[in-house]
């Protein structure tokens, strides 16, 4: 069973942010998360570009930025300037999806295309080929450390078996910790986003160990 550890900077402590980046990437992720809310598809502000920028020479991890913003086809290529590897954007927020995620694509970097927890899973079909990652969205996005909504495992076992591709990933997002994240690598995730579940703990290298532990542990 393989799965990939995300952090979400959104946990982070921001005031040493360059610090907090490193620990992470030494303690074993494998992708960094970073969540851009811009106010209006969401009820939060995060960050933006001239903070991708500054992140950027400071790792080698692959940067992912899940767009929790509308009108994300202005700013797609602006993101890739700065640096971003992945991009997902929110199947509520793009009208035009297939459209946007090729213009992810062509601009070289991995497509995603994230899901809110009360959006049908029907919405994604038409667009499922052009992604190389579904984002399942595990709590109602724009804030960090929310309970993870459990109906999300479902979803993942459904998409699980939707996918034709066998390519496609699927990325889970929202209140992930050591108690759920055997039951979620379980339903099919290979992508896991973690912010409080990592940042709030004192040891990350540690921390990453027990959830990968926990994942894998024989029930
Ligand atoms: C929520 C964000 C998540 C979130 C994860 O809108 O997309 O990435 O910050 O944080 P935890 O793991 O604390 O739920
Ligand atoms: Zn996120």
């Amino acid at each position: 069973m393989s799965f990939q550890i995300a952090p979400s900077l959104l946990a982070c402590d921001f005031s040493r942010l360059g610090e907090e980046i490193r620990a992470v990437e030494k303690a074993g992720a494998d992708v960094l998360h970073l969540d851009i809310m811009d106010g209006h598809f969401v009820p939060n502000i995060t960050f933006g570009m001239p903070i991708i920028e500054k992140i950027r020479p400071l790792t080698k991890l692959p940067l992912d930025a899940h767009l929790m913003i509308t009108d994300a086809d202005k700013y797609i290529e602006a993101f890739k300037d700065v640096g971003c590897d992945w991009i997902s954007v929110h199947v509520e927020a793009c009208p035009h999806l297939n459209r946007t995620l090729n213009q992810i694509r062509k601009l070289g970097m991995k497509a995603g295309i994230a899901i809110n927890p009360g959006t049908s899973l029907a919405m994604l079909e038409g667009a499922l080929s052009e992604a190389d990652y579904v984002l399942i969205m595990s709590v109602n996005p724009g804030f960090g450390g929310q309970g993870f909504i459990d109906q999300s495992l479902d979803r993942v076992r459904q998409l699980k078996r939707q996918l034709t591709e066998k390519t496609t990933k699927i990325q889970i997002d929202g209140g992930i910790k050591e108690s759920n994240i055997r039951r979620v690598v379980d339903a099919g995730a290979d992508i896991l986003v973690i912010g409080t579940g990592l940042f709030a703990a004192p040891d990350y290298q540690a921390q990453i160990k027990k959830l990968r532990a926990a994942a894998l542990a024989v029930a």
